[in-house]
């Protein structure tokens, strides 16, 4: 995948074509397309959804989709993904829950295997939700490609410490649009519907996902900020048209539907559209190319701040999904407590780190670890970065926050929890020790200057 190209641009309508002239030049479904190809549309929104928010794309490939064995449920051990959310499967609980980073398995294990659930909320049938999964994988998806009929992905692969040097390496994912080489500290959004398969080309790969149920990422509005800044819509990758036109015997399509997963057979590649164009597309994104903003004086900017992508709802300025990261910069506010201030929040924080420390918790947040601070549930810095913080001072001066991208899936929804994930041995049953020790600094300060301790 060396040779790869791609189309730049946010919620562009692309075109791409792997052999020239394969594109229908003047309607979407001619009676015979050139090159004998089918066309097919794929709709990831109602055909009447209004102009700005219609999302559709026509591919023209070597067989259509539809010529296939019908699908049968997967029958490959215990699944542990989830699409709708209830008291049967899942718990609700205010606890701060932090995992640390899963052991990648020692059985081979492909993308689709190694796809667990952590929590969500909602319900992928009545297209409201979302579910975060991680996964582990040591090998790549053999002669299979991976649906989700129930919402898109949003991949974050994540890139392992120095003593954890297995996980360095990205994805390869082969979608109907093309191909994306996605690294560690890149994104990749596979949208509702779109088939994929998953490569590691140098070895074993983790990392976290967020899929959402019934509506689609956006880039943030700008606001004060103005026409420039967070993340740029020519910094978004979509891939150019590539097909396999080999004869595959026994290929399998595994479509996640409504949680469950199910397979049908074909004789060929997913991955043989020639041409297509349109403006649902796959599409990557290069972290390190955000341009962060942040506070210049004084206080600390809510984390909205750096919002790379949002899954609006209908309620304005309330996310069904943000993506929000924490990237290198210069920290350089006066007289200002300056890591993330103690919390509660309406919304529900779940947290991962794709490489680096986080700047709130000194130690036990690792790479590939995550936690989830639900709806009201206090969080913020350990007692060590507050204690740390305090006896730097007033006089900190700039100081710059570097080697880190952490992030986090803020939804407005309520996750309950999966009983694998509450009960997975990398819960760290420990994480409220680190507040416990932080103790009252509280003193009265008397008009005449005396100070008195409050007893501790
Ligand atoms: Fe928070």
């Amino acid at each position: 995948m060396d040779d790869l190209s791609y189309q730049s641009g946010y919620g562009n309508t692309f075109s791409s074509e792997a052999l020239p002239g394969s594109l229908p030049a003047t309607q979407n479904s001619p009676l015979l397309c050139p090159n004998s190809l089918y066309a097919e549309q794929i709709s990831g929104t109602s055909f009447t959804s209004p102009r700005n928010l219609n999302l559709r794309s026509w591919l023209y490939r070597i067989k259509p989709s539809v010529t296939h064995e019908p699908f049968k449920p997967r029958v490959k051990g215990k699944s542990f993904l989830l699409s709708e959310f209830n008291q049967c499967n899942s718990s609700a609980t205010p606890t701060q829950l932090r995992w640390k980073p899963i052991d990648i398995p020692s059985s081979p294990t492909d993308f689709i295997d190694g796809l667990f659930t952590v929590c969500g909320a909602g319900s992928s049938f009545l297209r409201h939700g979302f579910a975060i999964h991680m996964y582990t994988a040591n090998k790549s998806m053999e002669n299979s490609a991976f649906c989700s009929a129930d919402g898109d992905f949003l991949v974050v692969p994540q890139k392992g410490t120095l003593d954890d040097d297995q996980i360095q390496q990205g994805l390869w994912i082969t979608t109907e649009c093309g191909r994306l080489q996605v690294s560690p500290g890149e994104i990749a959004v596979l949208p509702q519907g779109f088939r994929f398969s998953v490569d590691l080309p140098d070895g074993p790969s983790r990392g976290y996902v967020a899929e959402i149920f019934g509506t689609h990422f956006q880039l943030p509005d700008l606001g004060p900020i103005g026409a420039n800044g967070l993340a740029a819509p020519r910094d978004f990758l979509a891939p150019t048209a590539w097909f396999d036109e080999s004869h595959r015997p026994g290929y399998t399509i595994v479509q996640k539907f409504g949680g469950e997963l199910f397979t049908a057979k074909q004789d060929f590649s997913p991955f043989n559209v020639v041409a297509w164009h349109g403006n649902y597309v796959p599409y990557k994104y290069d972290l390190s190319k955000f341009c962060p903003y942040n506070t210049v004086l004084f206080d600390h900017s809510d984390p909205s701040i750096n919002t790379v992508l949002t899954a609006p709802t209908d309620k304005p300025g309330v996310a069904l999904l943000d993506f929000v990261i924490f990237p290198p910069r210069w920290l350089v506010a006066e007289h200002t407590f300056r890591p993330p201030y103690y919390h509660r929040n309406c919304m529900s924080e779940f947290m991962g780190l794709i490489h680096g420390g986080y700047e709130a918790k000194a130690d036990g947040f690792l790479p590939g670890g995550s936690s989830l601070h639900s709806c009201m549930t206090p969080h913020g810095p350990d007692t060590k970065t507050y204690e740390a913080t305090i006896a730097r001072g007033n006089e900190a001066g700039p100081f710059r926050i570097k080697d880190t991208m952490a992030f986090m899936f803020e939804s407005c929804l309520i996750p309950r929890v999966c009983s694998w994930a509450l009960e997975s041995p990398f819960m760290d049953h420990d994480y409220y020790q680190c507040w416990i020790g932080l103790r009252s600094h509280f003193k009265r300060e008397g008009k005449d200057g005396d100070e008195r301790n409050d007893i501790h």
